[in-house]
């Protein structure tokens, strides 16, 4: 392990300086921090060497930003990139030895200054998050808390997942704007399109499970809930900020907008997470809210009304879906694919939540390991009985159930 090797100091600093300084943290970051955190947890690394190590880092960034009027927006995003990777885990390792929470920032000097300054012209929170660890994580090879292939692994599965979902809502998007009229013959490849992604996102979740012909696992059933320890939650400056989750990516709540299954409980679970994500995000989040979904569009071509479609009995409503046109039949079938596909995906999710955190978690609790995150709630203190109403939502929407009878 080596030192962090500060700049000379250079007055007056520039764009350079500050670029220069996000490439060498990073680098020190990839070089260092797997083996610090594997020698802490051997016991062959204290809290407070960790911590000396670290100083540097923080002191450079410090004194940078005295000498800079930082405006910058992705400057800050990338300055929080590195530093968010390394508090988080001396977080994590003080919380494991029962210090409360915020402990890091009270022994590096200056760093709670430091990550809120930067949060502020980020537009996005203090600290590591979904997008420093995974969306703007895609230079080969990421930044890791660990540097055990499984965790790059699931690195690029929230990556992927998330292309495959923008890719999704774009193509819903233009139908639900009314840019492409339900009535054209392209509406059924749209949907059709996003129900391919979709299906990809659920075998990307199956592909957890899946084993190399030496019988490894592409994630062991023991790593995750491990993984997720390094992303503890600690107050800055008085706010409570939890870490890194993938359960708060804005593409995924947009989807389920555009695709007609949110319901206002969970539309109010959405709120909740807006101040987790960065600016232009919430903007998204907001649109997609305020767009007719998939569902109205449909209904509207049907001309009926959202009332009539959850009172009208089944056989009066398989009457007149038979009275259709041809073109609409396909599209509501189009439609039912759909909604089955994001309830399939949904499931599996459900099912890595079973394996990964609640049966490993309650071995080690019967062992009795104190772990920073507690396997018992999500990395948002949400309860995952509150994710399956989710994956419920998505399965069996008790409006869009009632449009599906009508394919039998
Ligand atoms: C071992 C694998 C995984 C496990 C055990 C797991 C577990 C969880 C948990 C506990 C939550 C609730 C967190 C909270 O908000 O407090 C959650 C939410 C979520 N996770 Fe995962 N996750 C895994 C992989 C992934 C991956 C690869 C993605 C891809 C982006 C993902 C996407 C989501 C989403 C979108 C939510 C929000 C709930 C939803 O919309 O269904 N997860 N996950």
């Amino acid at each position: 392990m080596h030192q962090f090797e500060p700049s000379e100091p250079i007055q007056p600093v520039g764009s350079q300086d500050i670029y220069s300084f996000i490439d060498r943290s990073k680098q020190w970051v990839l070089d260092n921090l797997p083996l610090m955190n594997g020698d802490v947890q051997a016991g062959i690394l204290s809290l407070q060497e960790m911590a000396c190590l670290i100083q540097p880092l923080v002191t450079e960034a410090q004194y940078l930003l005295a000498n800079y009027e930082l405006e910058d927006l992705w400057m800050a995003r990338m300055l929080i990139q590195p530093l968010g990777f390394l508090i988080s885990s001396l977080e994590k390792h003080y919380q494991e030895r029962q210090h409360t929470a915020g402990t890091a920032l009270r022994h590096l000097k200056g760093a709670e200054d430091l990550l809120f300054q930067l949060g502020k012209v980020a537009n996005h929170p203090p600290r590591d998050s979904h997008y420093t660890n995974y969306l703007w994580n895609v230079v080969a090879p990421p930044l890791t808390y660990t540097g055990d292939p499984q965790e790059v692994f699931f690195v690029r599965s929230v990556t992927r997942t998330n292309e495959l979902h923008e890719d999704s809502y774009n193509a819903l998007l233009s139908i639900c704007k009314g840019e492409l009229s339900t009535e054209s013959d392209d509406v059924c490849d749209a949907i059709k399109h996003a129900t391919k992604n979709i299906l990809a996102v659920r075998d990307i979740y199956r592909s957890f499970f899946h084993k190399d012909e030496k019988g490894v696992r592409n994630m062991d059933f023991d790593f995750f809930v491990q993984l997720r320890t390094f992303k503890p939650p600690f107050p800055i400056k008085g706010i409570n900020w939890t870490g890194a989750n993938a359960g708060n990516l804005a593409v995924q709540m947009c989807l389920d907008y555009l695709i007609g299954t949110v319901m206002a409980e969970h539309s109010d679970f959405i709120d909740t997470r807006l101040r987790l994500l960065v600016g232009e995000d919430q903007a998204a989040i907001q649109a997609a809210k305020q767009q007719p979904s998939l569902l109205d569009r449909l209904l509207k071509r049907l001309r009926l009304t959202h009332d009539e479609v959850q009172h009208w009995d089944d056989e009066k409503m398989i009457h007149y879906f038979h009275q259709q046109d041809f073109g609409l039949q396909h599209a509501i079938t189009a439609y039912g694919e759909l909604v089955k596909a994001a309830g399939e995906m949904s499931a599996i999710h459900w099912s890595l939540i079973q394996n990964y955190i609640v049966r490993p978690g309650k071995r080690l609790a019967t062992e009795g390991s104190r772990l920073a995150v507690s396997p018992e709630i999500g990395l948002t203190n949400t309860p995952h009985e509150k994710i399956k109403q989710i994956m419920e939502m998505r399965r069996n929407h008790p409006k869009i159930n009632r449009l599906l009878i009508l394919l039998g």
